[in-house]
């Protein structure tokens, strides 16, 4: 392929090396609406490293950056930060290509690696150990499901910089190498939906690991993740966001997620919504045929009420509804009340199905499930109505009482 793509130069020894996907759109389930990078880097010390590799189809672009700063046969040592194919995708072909000496990973690393790929010989490395790359040290930190059982951070002492694989990151294709060059509102936005989307689940572990990293005493100036920016600037602040996210303290904020067949349940949704606003809470109304699973996710990332409804199809919720309630379930959000709610035709299964998905996230459900016949009238309407404003009042409460 040439030289075409250029390596980046991160600090004194590290150059950024990885790939842009201008195009994804979709990240096993995620939109990723701006895209994504892929992001691998070379520490150019006695022991030439190369840490994390990229996906499959991104492999030219990997060896043309690299070729730009060194031949990649030269290469001695690799680690594998992570092993999910966005990162260890090209690792095989990259490892008969290259011909290192070594390839390291964490304990748990050594094992998806060889499930995965069949790549063994692959040598473990565990929390605290280092590995001295003859000029420069590695040191490594375990982070067991944050968000693979073998996910690893990955510090290089002299450039005070922190190899971060997911954490920190963001699905976002830019020409631009640091954050501190992108628009903020940019970042808070796609680094929130990049941790709704893909941390959520593991919060309680993130809360730890943000006490290990202060209790390890790391002296971090650059943090650089797999996917996005890297961060040189506001490194705590983005910790402190990954902390905030993590507590999932709830906020006076509800979001009233609907599909509607002719448009009854939509009624509903929308009479509900005044209850809410009229009880004193902050709204988001989403349509799930017009909006997507990981917006929803987004939006529940500050939330304290999740009110969903839909109408009966053949005796069931209706798909797009079973579709996000799936998704955030296995997100895991805490803290939530909530109530559920439908129009129907005939038998009108779907209200009752919902509270029940409702009830399988542990969102306190402040009524049972509202369910409406055919169109609602007035005092169906009335009857929503009230509904949100409960909503509201159960909300300020949980508020007030943290
Ligand atoms: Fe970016 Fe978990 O892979």
């Amino acid at each position: 392929m040439g030289n075409v793509y250029k390596a980046v130069k991160v600090s004194e020894h590290v150059y950024w090396v990885g790939a842009i996907d201008w195009g994804i759109r979709d990240f096993h389930g995620y939109t990723t609406k701006h895209g994504s990078t892929y992001n691998a880097y070379l520490i150019l010390a006695d022991k030439i490293t190369l840490i994390d590799t990229v996906r499959a189809p991104f492999r030219e672009e990997l060896l043309s950056r690299i070729a730009s700063v060194v031949n990649p046969k030269d290469i001695e040592y690799i680690v594998s930060d992570h092993a999910e194919m966005d990162h260890s995708g090209s690792l095989s072909r990259i490892i008969e290509e290259v011909k290192p000496e070594k390839v390291f990973a964490s304990v748990m690393g050594t094992k998806a690696l060889k499930e995965h790929f069949g790549l063994g010989g692959i040598l473990p490395l565990k929390s605290a150990d280092t590995l001295s790359l003859g000029n420069l040290e590695l040191t490594f930190m375990e982070t067991r499901m944050l968000h693979w059982p073998d996910s690893m951070f990955s510090y290089l002492k002299e450039d005070r910089l922190l190899f971060s694989q997911d954490a920190f990151g963001m699905h976002l294709a830019s020409a631009e190498r640091f954050a501190d060059t992108i628009d903020t509102a940019v970042l808070d936005y796609e680094a929130a939906t990049y941790y709704a989307n893909i941390l959520m689940p593991y919060s309680p572990q993130i809360l730890k690991l943000l006490e290990d990293v202060k209790k390890s005493g790391l002296d971090i100036r650059i943090v650089a993740p797999d996917h996005g920016p890297l961060w040189r600037r506001k490194i705590n602040a983005i910790m402190e966001s990954y902390a905030q996210w993590a507590r999932q303290s709830p906020s006076n904020k509800a979001i009233v997620l609907y599909d509607t067949m002719w448009h009854s349940t939509e009624l509903m949704a929308r009479a509900i919504e005044e209850g809410l606003v009229a009880g004193g809470a902050r709204v988001k109304v989403m349509s799930m045929h017009s909006s997507h699973r990981s917006d929803a996710a987004y939006e529940i990332l500050d939330a304290g009420a999740l009110v969903a409804g839909s109408p009966t199809l053949n005796n069931n919720i209706f798909p797009t509804m079973a579709d996000v309630l799936t998704y955030l379930k296995g997100l895991r959000p805490q803290n939530l009340i909530g109530a559920a709610f439908g129009s129907y035709g005939w038998s009108g299964e779907s209200p009752q199905q919902i509270g029940d998905m409702l009830a399988e996230m542990k969102v306190n459900q402040v009524a049972e499930p509202l369910k409406v016949k055919y169109v609602p009238d007035g005092d169906d309407l009335k009857r929503c109505v009230v509904l949100g404003r409960n909503v509201a009042k159960k909300l300020k409460e949980v508020v007030k009482h943290g």
